[in-house]
């Protein structure tokens, strides 16, 4: 019915206005529990149970929302309803602001593609934290942390210890966004040197909350798919020796020669989508033969099938994300990705995700 009937009739309209109402229609259908038993029955019920493991807590199911289509944690129970394992929201800044002039978001329907320049708008912090303080969440949440455009590069570890401190108590994990490709300077924090610097002001700030509040909230570190391949192991030993809890690969890419030739091929912004799924994978098969399972890793980018799920487990992925997929095949996307992952796990013979991953991992060899 999404792919039939809804999304031709959205993809008629401006990308962003069909996103803003979408978010708006999601945020009031959560008010309702009728509507909200509705999508879970549609949905969620139809998600098979396959529960993993993953920074010490316990997801109902591999597959979660990536980051950048709940900003201000608005949705969270109508999204919980369509059989998210998780739901990652932001990314949010310290204090709102307004993201990059309009337009900045564009479809690439030939390539089940899409290029954003959106820039971190949302409300900032207040705005969001009334909104997880307020709703009973059904599904573990990661927050995504930036930094505001304002804040000098150089100060950027105080935007995201801003954020640390304020959310601490509604996160069951953070995710530290250091890859998007539209905040000026922001990927300069992948360097070494400034990651370095980074790691070990938040993680210190993270260790003195755990003691605070008696609970450690784990960090994920999000990357860029356009790292150099040999900066990758000492990127890995630089998670390693922080202690650093994950690593979501990948954001969005600025490598935009997979879809040369169409028409939005040279909007400024990042790449997501079927044309980021085989670098996406790269980095993932790099960072795991680096990490050897001491940092476990949140794969995205490019997955719209089972097969491209157990493709990214297989290379290295703990736990998996979906962004293009969920705009591209609808909220369906979920039961179908997760429901062929237990089909894998069933014909494999072992009982959970992770025996079954490890079987393949190891034939592979
Ligand atoms: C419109 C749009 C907005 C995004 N905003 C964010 C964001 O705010 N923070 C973030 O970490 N990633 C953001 N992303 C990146 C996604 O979380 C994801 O890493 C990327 O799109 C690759 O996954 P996909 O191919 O499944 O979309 C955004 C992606 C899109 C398409």
């Amino acid at each position: 019915m999404y792919k039939q009937i809804l999304r031709p009739l959205l993809f008629k309209f401006d990308p962003e206005l069909i996103h803003e109402i979408t978010v708006e229609w999601l945020s009031r259908a959560g008010k309702l529990s009728p509507v909200l038993a509705l999508l879970k029955k549609i949905y969620g019920n139809r998600t098979a149970d396959l529960p993993v493991e993953v920074m010490g807590i316990q997801f109902p199911a591999p597959v979660g929302l990536a980051a950048g289509l709940d900003k201000d944690a608005r949705c969270i129970s109508a999204l919980s309803s369509f059989g998210f394992g998780h739901l990652e929201l932001g990314t949010v800044t310290p204090k709102p602001q307004p993201g990059n002039p309009l337009p900045r978001l564009f479809r690439i329907p030939e390539y089940q593609a899409i290029i954003n320049r959106m820039g971190f708008n949302s409300g900032g912090i207040h705005p969001f934290l009334e909104n997880v303080a307020s709703t009973r969440k059904t599904v573990p949440l990661g927050i995504n942390l930036g930094k505001n455009a304002v804040t000098p590069i150089e100060q950027a570890a105080d935007d995201y210890i801003s954020g640390l401190r304020q959310l601490y108590l509604y996160a069951d994990y953070f995710a530290i966004n250091i890859s998007s490709p539209n905040t000026k300077n922001l990927r300069d924090l992948q360097s070494d040197d400034a990651l370095d610097d980074l790691l070990e002001q938040i993680m210190r700030t993270r260790d003195e909350l755990a003691a605070e509040f008696k609970r450690k909230v784990p960090v994920a570190v999000k990357i860029a798919p356009d790292v150099e391949n040999n900066n990758i192991p000492s990127l890995a030993g630089l998670l390693i020796r922080h202690q650093v809890d994950g690593v979501i690969a990948t954001n969005t890419t600025i490598d935009h020669s997979a879809v040369t030739g169409s028409k939005h091929a040279d909007e400024t912004g990042g790449l997501s989508g079927k044309p980021l799924k085989d670098r996406a994978n790269e980095v993932t098969a790099l960072l795991f033969h680096e990490l050897k399972g001491r940092v476990p890793i949140i794969g995205v980018g490019g997955i719209f099938t089972a097969d491209d799920a157990w493709q990214r487990l297989v290379a290295g992925a703990e736990m998996l994300q979906i962004y293009t997929g969920f705009i591209y095949n609808g909220p369906g996307a979920v039961a179908d990705i997760v429901n062929g992952l237990a089909k894998r796990v069933a014909d494999s013979g072992e009982n959970t995700l992770s025996g079954a991953v490890i079987k393949a991992r190891l034939e592979n060899r």
